[in-house]
């Protein structure tokens, strides 16, 4: 898989690429992340992306020229026939463990962030993308938003978490919260594991794991229970 991020500040996402699971994917060649700096594609002499909004609103508006020729140019560079273009904006759809899924079955992933007021409109009416938010609320720029969604797409991606399994008990994968976990040692400032995690007997483990996860998901997400998003239907590479 190959993610392009185009944004006009590149060191906020770069030290967080550079880390953890994240980066050793990159070494190991399951994703390659390429930060494109929208300054490198202004036609302004200062480099400036931004400007003021037509009609005298408070804030400043991305440009359209950088977006574009950022967006022409790495399709033309990358020779990508099929990008799925993604502008993480508060005005988008709510982000999902569902679509999280979905964007790890994708060859190319294209992430525009947003910043100070919003982007130019005619970039939203002319390249068709897919736009969403990781909540409601208001960040200072896509760049976070968009270091959420590539964390928990490549999280995904076949041969990034060693046991794949780990990734199929998580939060939301079963319309349901993970069940709590303990490890050593068996007894901390009089606080014990429970007796049934250290029994050996898988069955009875099984069975306590999904009690846990049942009642915290019933305690603070009831709405996952109600809801019909089925995940595990939508995970075609990871069956
Ligand atoms: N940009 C600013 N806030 C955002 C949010 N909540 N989600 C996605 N992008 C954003």
């Amino acid at each position: 898989m190959k993610i392009h991020v185009i944004t006009a500040f590149p060191d906020l996402l770069r030290g967080s690429l550079d880390e953890s699971i994240i980066k050793r994917s990159q070494e190991k060649q399951l994703v390659e992340i390429i930060v494109h700096n929208l300054r490198d594609y202004s036609e302004d002499k200062h480099k400036r992306v931004d400007d003021y909004p037509y009609g005298g609103s408070p804030g400043m508006i991305l440009k359209p020229e950088p977006i574009f020729n950022c967006i022409e140019s790495v399709i033309e560079k990358y020779q990508i026939s099929d990008p799925c273009l993604i502008f993480m904006t508060p005005q988008g759809q709510q982000y999902t463990q569902a679509k999280a899924i979905e964007l790890s079955q994708k060859d190319n992933l294209f992430f525009l962030c947003g910043h100070y007021k919003g982007v130019d409109e005619r970039v939203r009416e002319y390249w068709e993308m897919d736009e969403i938010s990781i909540g409601d609320y208001v960040l200072t720029g896509g760049e976070l938003p968009a270091l959420v969604v590539i964390d928990s797409v490549i999280r995904l991606i076949p041969g990034v978490i060693s046991d794949i399994n780990s990734a199929k008990t998580d939060s939301f994968y079963q319309n349901k919260l993970d069940c709590p976990y303990y490890t050593r040692p068996e007894i901390y400032r009089e606080l014990k594991v429970p007796d049934v995690l250290l029994s050996g007997h898988h069955a009875e483990i099984k069975k306590w794991q999904e009690q846990k996860a049942m009642e915290r998901t019933l305690a603070v997400r009831k709405d996952l229970i109600e809801s019909d998003q089925n995940i595990e239907k939508n995970d075609n590479k990871n069956k």
